[in-house]
């Protein structure tokens, strides 16, 4: 049966029909034809590749082209999820001008429907411009992970009145400005209801407590494959890296012992040609042994 593609339309039809979005990150092609295949309706080819894939530190070093690449593996396994690419830190911020140009290339070059940006309200005009450009951007408010410094490290953000306030302001701004949905992170739980009351566009929230209109996680910390204590707000649903430990456990040992590969799991000559190479191998044998008594008569 054709699959019906999820659009930034459906996102929306799914808010107000009460209807959960489910979305994840995917960063390459066998996980991206998983994740699209269980029926998850937003992946997000998140920076977040850079820590949890390319070993980063942080996701400040991320750059277009690494998730240019990660994004068109991620296409090439989707038929159906809205697929979502994240701007890496520095490709939207000089000048608006470049910003569009780097979006551009996502949508063009990688197969993405929308790209994501970090930061409030200071972001709608770039919001609007891409928008007026045909390109959806799905904004990202609260613990946006590329501010890591100007936030002194990854904290819980609009925790006071004056905070709460500016982060309605950015939610309200962006939406105006014409982004499709709104990720937010790291915020209390009342504060992303709230928003989520207030907008008519789809929230989805990473640590943001059940009552935004959709949720998002990273892969990896899905199946424990982040090696570092998850956050509060992770549920770990299997534990893969517990998985590979023991399956490369027995790999080593089956090796190590001349137990892998066995007969069944290697090729052999078929009769005819074994025949063959029998027989060449005792003319070439008769040959030798001949040629040796030659030269043993000689000396
Ligand atoms: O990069 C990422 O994975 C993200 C999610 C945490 C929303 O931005």
């Amino acid at each position: 049966m054709p699959v019906r593609p999820v659009t930034a339309q459906t996102l929306l039809e799914m808010k107000h029909a009460g209807l959960a979005i489910t979305a994840l990150t995917a960063y390459d092609y066998p996980t991206a034809r998983l994740v699209d295949q269980a029926g998850i309706d937003l992946i997000l080819i998140g920076d977040s590749v850079g820590m949890t894939v390319l070993g980063y530190e942080s996701t400040l070093p991320v750059t277009m082209e690494e998730m240019l690449h990660h994004t068109r593996a991620v296409a090439r396994g989707v038929k159906r999820a809205f697929l979502v690419a994240d701007m890496p830190f520095g490709s939207y911020h000089s000048s608006c001008d470049e910003a569009l140009r780097n979006a551009t290339r996502f949508i063009k070059e990688s197969g993405a429907h929308a790209v994501k940006i970090e930061g409030g309200e200071r972001r709608a005009g770039l919001v609007r411009r891409m928008t007026d450009a045909e390109i959806s951007v799905v904004a990202h408010v609260g613990l946006t992970p590329q501010s890591i410094h100007r936030m002194s490290g990854y904290h819980v953000q609009a925790r006071s009145v004056e905070a709460i306030e500016s982060l309605y302001a950015d939610a309200a701004a962006l939406q105006d400005a014409g982004a499709v949905a709104i990720v937010l992170e790291g915020i209390p739980r009342e504060v992303a209801a709230e928003v989520t009351s207030r907008c008519t566009i789809p929230t989805i929230g990473i640590g943001a407590g059940p009552d935004c209109d959709g949720q998002i996680l990273v892969f990896h910390d899905l199946f424990n494959l982040t090696f570092s204590s998850p956050a509060k707000f992770v549920r770990r649903y299997a534990d893969a890296a517990g998985f590979f430990a023991n399956a490369l456990d027995q790999y080593r040992s089956d090796v190590s012992t001349h137990t892998f590969p066995s007969d069944a799991e290697s090729y052999h000559l078929s009769r005819e040609v074994a025949a063959q190479l029998e027989t060449h191998n005792d003319q070439t044998e008769t040959l030798s042994q001949s040629s040796l008594v030659a030269v043993a008569g000689k000396a």
